[in-house]
């Protein structure tokens, strides 16, 4: 049985830009259910961070255009009255931001920032509103949050900040949390125990949670679902265990072949050759084409659809589906590779 909260169908955001207009997503669909972990991919600039900017409606509308539909429990987010918008930010969506630090207001104690939130969204005493931030400070696993809470930002270490946003992004008990790279820059010990906190709640609490890495190794850890993106597209996506254990589309393999050998063994990685595309000049057809190294004729001709194959899987690419995994072990040629050098 499906269950979605957030779906999201053919959005597209465009940026206006001296150098004309840069599509930063274009054509995206993807979704997200109740109690379940989507991971989202891809390499820096493809548009995961806008996406869920969108979604969230905290783009700055006089340079970004948006278009498309984001349905939160069926109701399109993008044509709700902002003052509507103020009782989903927040009580229906908590979002931790990729930048703590930016998101975390430097001259405001932790403990008030929480209470502000608390207060601005409901009829609550100070009193209770700061009871109330300490305990989610307690929540999220922070020592001593009577005294956390009366310090500033900076005084914080790097993992406490992100369970200080943590705890902002969960304190009015959201059905949904989207999570922007909220392990980026941690040990591994202290990644493992805010993912191990953002996945309790999910199944306590049934919340939904959108996780946005870098990382393809932790998104396998703990998303249910996965999706790839490349130049503001889902190139890829389905279930987890069918994405890395099966991956269709030539980028996602070449995702899976960067990656270092888990086992910290010395087999040669194998980088993806080449740049993405530039968002204000993008390629015709196929936005992966001119990287990929099983690129045909037709691959420039228009750009592939998601195509679901089998069982909520998908992959936007025209190869032919016999024989893919024969083909992954023997790439054409990496055209990137063969450029002669500037
Ligand atoms: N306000 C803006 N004005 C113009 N371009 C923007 C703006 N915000 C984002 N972009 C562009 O949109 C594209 C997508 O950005 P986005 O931040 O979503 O990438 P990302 O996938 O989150 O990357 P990263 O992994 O580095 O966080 C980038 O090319 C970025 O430069
Ligand atoms: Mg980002």
């Amino acid at each position: 049985m499906s269950d979605v909260l957030l779906e999201i169908e053919n959005l597209h955001v465009t940026f206006a830009s001296p150098h004309g207009p840069i599509r930063a997503v274009d054509g995206l669909s993807l979704r997200a259910e109740r109690g379940a972990t989507l991971g989202v991919v891809g390499e820096s600039g493809s548009g995961k961070s806008v996406t869920f900017l969108a979604a969230m409606r905290l783009l700055d509308p006089a340079t970004a255009t948006v278009s498309g539909r984001i349905r939160l429990d069926g109701v399109d987010l993008l044509t709700l009255p902002s003052r509507e918008m103020q009782t989903v930010r927040g009580p229906r969506i908590g979002m931790i931001f990729q930048d703590p630090l930016a998101a975390l207001h430097p001259l405001l104690r932790v403990g008030d920032q929480i209470s502000e939130t608390l207060r601005a969204h409901g009829d609550i005493s100070r009193r209770d509103a700061s009871d109330r931030a300490v305990a989610a400070l307690r929540r999220v696993g922070i020592p001593s949050p009577d005294e956390r809470a009366r310090q500033y930002p900076h005084e914080l270490s790097g993992g406490m900040r992100q369970r200080v946003m943590i705890a902002m992004a969960l304190v009015l008990e959201p059905e949904l949390l989207i999570a922007d790279e909220p392990t980026t820059a941690l040990d591994t010990t202290v990644e493992a125990q805010i993912l191990a906190l953002i996945d309790d709640l999910r199944t306590r609490i049934g919340l939904g949670v959108v996780l946005i890495s870098h990382s393809l190794a932790t998104v396998s850890q703990v998303a249910d679902t996965v999706a790839v993106m490349y130049a503001g597209r889902a190139i890829e996506r389905g279930p987890c265990s069918d994405v890395f254990g099966q991956p269709q589309h030539p980028y996602t393999w070449g995702l899976l072949d960067s990656l270092p050998a888990v086992d910290g063994g010395h087999e040669s990685l194998t980088p993806i050759p080449g740049a993405p595309p530039s968002l204000a000049d993008l390629p015709p057809g196929c936005r992966f084409g001119p990287r990929c190294g099983y690129r045909m004729p037709a691959c420039g001709e228009r750009v592939p659809d998601l195509v679901e194959r089998h069982a909520g899987h998908a992959d936007a690419c025209i190869l032919p589906m016999d024989g893919r995994e024969g083909l992954r072990r023997a790439p054409i040629a990496h055209p990137a590779n063969s450029e002669p050098a500037p």
